[in-house]
């Protein structure tokens, strides 16, 4: 492995200006964060501490092993949409180690409108069975949840990746041996009492925790019976008469305790056997990234710099260095896990593209896991281009990293723009894990692009209506176009959309890299299987 040399200078003003924009970014990131952790209003939290019941994020603490980390997934789900009333979309996901095993755990915020189900909580919670099936984690979840958002019930019920999603994938990953553990904390209602139905073991919480598919109005509007709610399906139901339920659970501390034995006595698998060397921080110290990321994401940067910043111990064996310069690839180790980086050094040409998909299909041979960083913005364009055939040698870059059945995981670093996403590895290539960088942007096209193509088709159709347009006229079009795709293009406007696993410090990359790769070991990784590349 050769250590790479980095080229920048942090004393440099250019480095001093990025840093402060990235230090900028992050402290928007971090108060945004800050808010959603919160949760709901204090109304919400007084009552949830007068029923005797324990925050969900205390609850995460009593689950997991001690001064473990926890991975956290779409943080900012549903942020700037339905004026914020959705905090975090009311529930949290993420991996975290329970007597040292991997676990996906999906927990609800009663204190955000009851725990209830708008799209964007389907979409969160889907998304984490979705990487519990893929890396074959077993699934803990924390049940206090009035079921459907009933004013979103459009957006929430009937679809096939709607809420009845969520329990046939309790369903089938039961059939697949990837244990499903319900705990009840509170009200699980309606809907929201398959959740713990359709477990293989539930824990509920005595006096706190309901099962019942109609409630206490429900039943006197239907049959007049009258009924409280603990006689209706609270643990003593549940526990001694029903069945639905398998441990009674005298608080929520005692309910998380059960459940931290559940998880000691399932059976034990084998992680896959990926050869860890000790890991070791990187030559250059990853702060750095802060200065590296240009505060102008039109000007181009050498991605070794970010790599130097990544790696361990900054070393890096790059493949065909000299060869399609603009698709920076090569082997590396982070935390001590051999992987396979690609990395964009600006548009992807024929040459750029083909090495990428040779490097791909290597890694998938090996079973070395694959890392994408990126920042680009598409394939190149023109006529000479299209003569050489870049739409087939764009094409096999992205059917090789459709195929690569190894675990990948991407980072959008700086602009993910057009079909340059899909040869990178974005959403629609199933990365095990997407991650944005605070100021990373995310678009069908630049916005500058998209408002020339879109302001040219508006003159053109108005011009042959019979219209002069003035140049002043023209930049009235041009204008709200170009603030339009500036607003969606944002790392904000997709990780409140699930478009990505959430957005992250740059200095964390590392560490939640080790952790993403450590989780995806607990699945097998399969031969290498390739279609038919256009040759
Ligand atoms: N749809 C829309 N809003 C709901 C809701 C639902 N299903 N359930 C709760 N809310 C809202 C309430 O309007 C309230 O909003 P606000 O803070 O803006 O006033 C907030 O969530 C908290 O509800 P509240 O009843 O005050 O809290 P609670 O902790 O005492 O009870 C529930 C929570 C979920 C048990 C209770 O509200 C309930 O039973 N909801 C109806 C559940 C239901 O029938 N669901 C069917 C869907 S499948």
């Amino acid at each position: 492995m050769y250590r790479l040399e980095s080229k920048i200078s942090i004393k440099s003003a250019e480095f001093k200006e990025n840093k402060s924009a990235m230090e900028q970014a992050l402290g928007t990131l971090r108060e945004r964060l800050a808010l959603v952790r919160k949760g709901g209003p204090d109304y919400m939290h007084k009552k949830h501490k007068g029923r005797g019941k324990l925050f969900v994020r205390d609850r995460l603490r009593l689950l997991f092993d001690p001064d473990t980390p926890f991975l956290e997934l779409n943080q900012l789900a549903a942020w700037d949409m339905y004026d914020n009333g959705h905090p975090g979309a009311a529930i949290i996901t993420g991996i975290g180690l329970v007597h040292n095993r991997e676990v996906m755990v999906v927990a609800h915020d009663a204190t955000v409108k009851g725990g209830t189900y708008i799209p964007e909580t389907i979409k969160k919670h889907i998304r984490a069975q979705e990487i519990a099936i893929e890396n074959r984690l077993p699934c803990v979840y924390l049940v206090d949840s009035g079921g459907i958002f009933l004013p979103l019930q459009v957006g929430t019920f009937p679809d096939k990746y709607h809420f009845g999603r969520i329990f046939y994938n309790q369903a089938r990953m039961s059939a697949d041996n990837i244990p499903q553990i319900s705990v009840v904390l509170g009200f699980c209602t309606a809907g929201g009492a398959y959740q713990p139905a359709m477990s293989d073991e539930v824990v509920i919480v005595k006096n706190v925790g309901t099962i019942y598919i109609g409630g206490p109005p429900l039943v006197k509007a239907a049959t007049g019976e009258v009924v409280t709610e603990e006689d209706l399906g609270g643990a003593d139901v549940h526990c001694r008469i029903s069945g639905v339920a398998d441990h009674y659970a005298m608080d929520d501390d005692h309910a998380l305790e059960m459940t931290r034995n559940i998880i000691e006595n399932l059976s034990k698998t084998d992680k896959f056997p990926l050869q860890r060397t000790k890991p070791q921080e990187p030559a250059y110290d990853p702060a750095e990234l802060y200065g590296i990321i240009p505060s102008n994401l039109r000007k181009p940067f050498d991605v070794r710099e970010v790599i130097a910043r990544i790696v361990d111990g900054s070393e890096f064996h790059e493949f065909k260095t000299l060869y399609g310069t603009t698709l920076v690839c090569g082997f590396a180790h982070i935390m001590g896990y051999p992987v396979g980086i690609l990395a964009n050094n600006g548009v992807l040409f024929s040459d750029s593209s083909q090495k990428g998909a040779h490097f791909v299909s290597m890694c998938a041979v090996r079973k070395i896991p694959i890392l994408f960083l990126q920042n680009i913005t598409g394939f190149i364009v023109g006529k000479r281009y299209e003569h050489g055939g870049i739409a087939k040698d764009g094409a096999k870059l992205i059917h090789a990293v459709a195929n690569a059945q190894v675990p990948k995981f991407t980072i959008i670093i700086g602009n993910s723009y057009g079909a340059g996403n899909y040869g990178m590895c974005g959403r629609a290539y199933d990365p095990r894990l997407l991650w944005m960088w605070p100021t990373a942007k995310i678009c069908v096209m630049g916005g500058e692009q998209a408002a020339g193509v879109l302001t040219d088709i508006k003159v053109k159709s108005l011009t042959k209506k019979g219209k002069k347009l003035t140049k002043g006229e023209i930049e009235e079009i041009r204008k709200p176009i170009l603030a339009k795709y500036d607003h969606e293009s944002s790392a904000y406007y997709s990780t409140a959309r699930l478009w990505d696993d959430g957005i992250i410090d740059p200095l964390d990359t590392r560490e939640i890299l080790g952790l993403a790769i450590s989780m995806s070991l607990n699945a097998p990784i399969p031969e290498h299987r390739f279609g038919i590349f256009r040759m």
